[in-house]
């Protein structure tokens, strides 16, 4: 089957088999059944953060676990069960309708809940490690459901073990977030003050900051449904101190965010000054509004978005000295795990 709707790059990939899971019992049913057929087993979510660049010799399993449920209440916060098919800004309106505060600058974001805590999705000065609890899943060897706590997933700048020692080992079935009941606006992102003022909003309120957000997202980033495009194709690169000193000196203009000891230094600013931004190249592009978003115009295949990544990245490599990192997954045979 074509996983060509199951991608938001838009990439016409095949998948052998493919099976939907509604309920954690037909995650076990799908091991079950890769194993008999030999077959590897490859997780999906929504699709948005992957870049397919050759056919699927595996059981690709999307996963499809709906529901929102109220687990506890204190005082001060509600801990929400969510079903990782659960379309992430589904339980960022319903989170909002509660009146619980946590996901609203997290507005907007393509995937779905089961996808987010494995690159610790963030925007707009909130990650999901702040609203995280606890995740449901099961070990693909062993067939054992198990929770994990906060802690092991060892959360980092779009990070966590699910992309390191537990790659391809897990299929997450559901996440506890804890909200809180209290506003607790985060507006450090300028963009954030800025909106408001111009939408004339009396207040940060969860709502307010959503809206914001939206229409920022909306004016920088391109709508999957139109361009293909997996949001940030690279990770924003943090350096030494002493290199973005030096590189200042040159570029009196190069922003530059403290990161603990380094300087996290916004890979949009770089491709932008290296000439990248709105380039077309065939079928594929660096966006207009955006140049750390690579675009499919049309019917792209994944590996000319690969080519035009190892561009850019020799290109900031020689003009700045700094290796970008990809943020999208490559999906290829290499990447699907074998149980
Ligand atoms: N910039 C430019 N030119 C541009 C756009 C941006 O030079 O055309 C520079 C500016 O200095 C600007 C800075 O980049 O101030 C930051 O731009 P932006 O606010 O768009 O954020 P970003 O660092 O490019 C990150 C995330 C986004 C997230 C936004 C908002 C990463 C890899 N990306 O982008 O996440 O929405 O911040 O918080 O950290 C994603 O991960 O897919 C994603 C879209």
């Amino acid at each position: 089957i074509s996983l060509r709707a199951h991608n938001t790059f838009g990439i016409d990939k095949k998948a052998s088999l493919f099976f939907e899971a509604h309920r954690p019992e037909d995650v076990l049913e799908a091991i079950r059944q890769a194993n008999l057929l030999g077959k590897p087993l490859f997780v999906l979510g929504g699709g948005s953060n992957v870049l397919l660049v050759e056919d699927l010799d595996a059981l690709v399993l999307k996963i499809c676990i709906e529901g929102i449920e109220q687990i506890e209440e204190d005082a001060d916060s509600v801990l929400l069960k969510v079903g990782a098919g659960v379309i992430w800004q589904d339980l960022v309106v319903t989170s909002l309708q509660l009146g619980l505060s946590g996901l609203e600058n997290l507005s907007l974001i393509p995937g779905t809940v089961g996808a987010a805590p494995m690159q610790n999705i963030g925007a707009y000065g909130v990650e999901l490690q702040s609203v995280f609890d606890h995740l449901e899943a099961i070990e693909i060897a062993t067939k054992q459901s198990l929770t994990v706590d906060k802690a092991t997933c060892a959360f980092g700048y779009r990070d966590s073990i699910f992309k390191n020692e537990w790659k391809g080992r897990y299929v997450i079935t559901r996440v506890v977030f804890r909200l809180s009941k209290k506003q607790r606006p985060v507006t450090s992102y300028g963009d954030i003050e800025r909106t408001l003022a111009e939408m004339g909003a009396s207040s940060p309120s969860p709502e307010n900051i959503s809206k914001a957000v939206i229409k920022i997202r909306q004016q920088k980033l391109p709508d999957p449904k139109i361009l293909g495009n997996a949001g940030s194709f690279f990770k924003n690169p943090s350096i030494p101190q002493a290199q973005f000193s030096l590189l200042k000196e040159r570029y009196p203009k190069i922003p530059g965010f403290p990161s603990g000891p380094l300087v996290k230094v916004p890979a949009a600013w770089l491709i932008e000054q290296a000439g990248w931004k709105g380039k077309r190249f065939g079928r594929v592009g660096v966006h207009e509004n955006q140049p750390l978003v690579l675009v499919n115009y049309g019917e792209a295949e994944g590996s000319e978005i690969v080519a035009l990544s190892k561009k850019i990245q020799t290109d900031i490599r020689e003009k700045f000295g700094i290796s970008l990192e990809r943020e999208v997954n490559l999906v290829g045979r290499d990447d699907v795990a074998r149980p």
